[in-house]
């Protein structure tokens, strides 16, 4: 019986019952006890829109421009590393995917698939994340790389100089280097869908990086990001990149003004306010609280995107009225992928903007570039 689709939460239930629960894990988890995963979603929930009335809103618009590119819809793909785990071809799927919803595919430092293949089937829709390692000359190489491909946008990973803890990968030892409990082997074989493309697919690898000019073993995956994993970088990385790269540069994970007032002296372009989906820091405020006082302290001098807990259209609506010039998913994309493949990112994508043109209606508006504060209800509002 064909499944009835009609929100981003039915394509999580039905990727829970896709996935291995060890996988399902590893996407849906994040840090300690989760409360900045469970805030980012109730936060945006508790904000209210004012509704309007028999305003003409028969047309809607929902381009807008982020750093120059014109898209047709504020909604763009964070970068997420090791998706071949989720499915073989998943980059290219994302990007693809990207490409038909008119809009951009953030290409993960982490991910299974080369830069390269994944900006040759969406030239202009792929922005490459970066990683500052202890050894300058591997991200120097991916940078050359990204320019080579044709990519004009970098994200710097800013959130990521410190390890995160993430209790439901830990009960499943969910390591690149452990065997996992056969509790979860056993359960990953009454996913044969899942077990045949895992074992025919792509093979698991950091599709960035090589090893004597080849791809890295899974065996040696942990020792090079155990070998390379820099918690000494800092901003003065942004600013060496800067001086020597002529495209943009958006830094991702920004919270706070201070850091926002810092990206606009190292010479980003833009940031996203993000908590990577809750999955890094468990101590710290959803995105969409943290929002007001970014896009402050940007005062036009950047531009600001944000992502973490959006799942509705109306979560969209919320973001653009608190001053996003564009928002980001990252594992809605993957519930579509893992619950119906390919076309599943397609209908993330459909039902998101479907709904974003009913709120934009119902705040009675046509274009997303009028958003502003007034269609946030007073009582809801998030304290910036
Ligand atoms: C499976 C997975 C892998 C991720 N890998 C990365 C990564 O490689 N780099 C990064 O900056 N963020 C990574 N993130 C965080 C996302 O870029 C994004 O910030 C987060 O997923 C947004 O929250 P949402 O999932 O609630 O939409 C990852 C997230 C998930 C779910």
């Amino acid at each position: 019986m064909a499944e009835c689709i009609v929100n981003v939460a039915d394509m999580r239930k039905i990727a829970k019952r896709r996935l291995p629960r060890m996988v399902f894990d590893y996407l849906d988890g994040a840090a300690l006890d989760e409360v900045t995963l469970r805030d980012n979603a109730a936060d945006l929930e508790h904000l209210r829109l004012r509704q309007r009335v028999l305003q003409d809103v028969s047309q809607s618009h929902l381009e807008t421009d982020v750093l120059g590119q014109r898209v047709a819809l504020p909604i763009m793909i964070s970068p997420m590393g090791a998706l071949t785990l989720f499915h073989p071809e998943a980059d290219l799927a994302l990007a693809r995917a990207a490409v038909r919803a008119g809009t951009i595919f953030i290409h993960s430092a982490w991910s299974g698939t080369p830069l390269e293949e994944v900006a040759k089937v969406a030239p202009h829709s792929t922005w490459a994340q970066i990683a500052f390692w202890k050894d300058k000359g591997i991200t120097r190489g991916h940078v050359d790389r990204a320019a080579a491909a044709g990519v004009n946008v970098l994200v710097v990973a800013g959130d990521v100089g410190v390890s995160s803890k993430r209790e439901r990968d830990l009960h499943h030892r969910f390591d690149y280097r452990a065997r996992p409990p056969l509790r979860d082997m056993l359960d990953a074989a009454t996913k044969p869908a899942w077990l045949t493309r895992f074992a025919l697919g792509r093979k698991i690898t950091y599709g960035n990086y090589q090893i004597d000019g080849r791809p890295m073993r899974l065996n040696e995956m942990g020792p090079f990001m155990h070998e390379n994993d820099n918690p000494g970088s800092t901003w003065a990385d942004v600013e060496e990149l800067r001086s020597r790269w002529s495209g943009k540069i958006v830094v991702k994970g920004v919270m706070t003004a201070d850091d926002t007032r810092q990206a606009v002296r190292s010479g980003a372009d833009a940031v996203i306010v993000s908590n990577h989906g809750g999955r890094q820091f468990d101590a710290q405020p959803s995105t969409i609280a943290s929002l007001p006082e970014v896009v402050a302290a940007a005062d036009g001098h950047l531009e600001v995107f944000m992502d973490s807990g959006i799942r509705r259209g109306s979560d969209v609506v919320k973001c653009l009225a608190l001053g996003a010039n564009a928002c980001l998913i990252g594992r809605p994309a993957i519930y579509g992928l893992a619950a119906r493949g390919p076309v599943g990112v397609d209908q993330v994508f459909e039902l998101l903007r479907e709904e974003l043109v009913v709120a934009l209606g119902c705040v009675g508006l046509t274009d997303i570039n009028d958003l502003d504060r007034s269609v946030i209800f007073g009582g809801s509002e998030i304290k910036g």
